[in-house]
């Protein structure tokens, strides 16, 4: 059973069933919300604490507004003032929800605009993650601050026919991690934007063994 502390964001909590196993902070795609990746952590990492927020940014379009991390001007292309603020905003969640819940730094799972803003969330504030799952990913600062990773562990699976994300945008995120310090583990799959059982055996495999683990 949950018990959601009336924290910055509409979350979801599911307490840890094995101490031992990280928590995990879920980050959807556009469109997605609380519930979404909840199957995924748990098949990712079984036991391990999940906490699960809703993006506060509603895209508009007709029907019903897509909840997001960060406002964008169209697809791939950021308000990176925004990408910045929301990061800090996030980050800040993070701390309250690791206090009302006992926590210790989550690994982020990200997918899609989620793994957008945890990369920003890595790269501007770094003490907030113990490491990360990014699955399709791309660059979400052009130029972001100067920022020491110290070794923390980030897995980042590109698709190599992802119509979102283009094989250089991945390549550049992967250098500015790696110029932050992160270990950086970096997959490119047969796959489009949308994520496929490797993606599920790859991190399944790496958050079981100790590449996440800061060193
Ligand atoms: C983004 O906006 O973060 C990326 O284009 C991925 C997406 O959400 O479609």
């Amino acid at each position: 059973m949950s018990h959601n502390a009336p924290l910055s964001f509409v979350h979801r909590y599911e307490p840890a069933t094995d101490a031992g196993a990280p928590p995990l902070l879920l980050l959807h795609g556009t469109g997605g919300d609380e519930n979404d990746l909840i199957g995924l952590g748990r098949m990712l990492s079984p036991g391990s604490a999940l906490l699960s927020p809703r993006g506060k940014v509603l895209e508009g379009g007709e029907g019903r507004p897509l909840p997001r991390f960060f406002r964008r001007l169209r697809e791939g292309v950021f308000d990176e003032d925004d990408v910045r603020v929301r990061a800090a905003e996030l980050a800040g969640f993070i701390t309250e929800a690791r206090e009302a819940y006992g926590l210790a730094a989550p690994i982020a799972i990200g997918f899609s605009n989620g793994a957008n803003i945890a990369a920003a969330v890595l790269l501007t504030q770094p003490d907030a993650l113990a490491g990360a799952v990014l699955m399709r990913a791309m660059v979400p600062l052009a130029a972001p601050p100067v920022t020491d990773l110290a070794g923390k562990g980030v897995l980042l699976l590109s698709g190599a026919m992802d119509p979102i994300v283009p094989e250089d945008n991945a390549a550049r995120l992967a250098g500015q991690l790696r110029a932050a310090g992160a270990r950086l583990d970096h997959r490119t799959l047969p796959a489009g934007h949308g994520l496929s059982q490797a993606d599920v055996s790859l991190a399944r495999a790496w958050l079981a063994g100790p590449a996440h683990a800061a060193a």
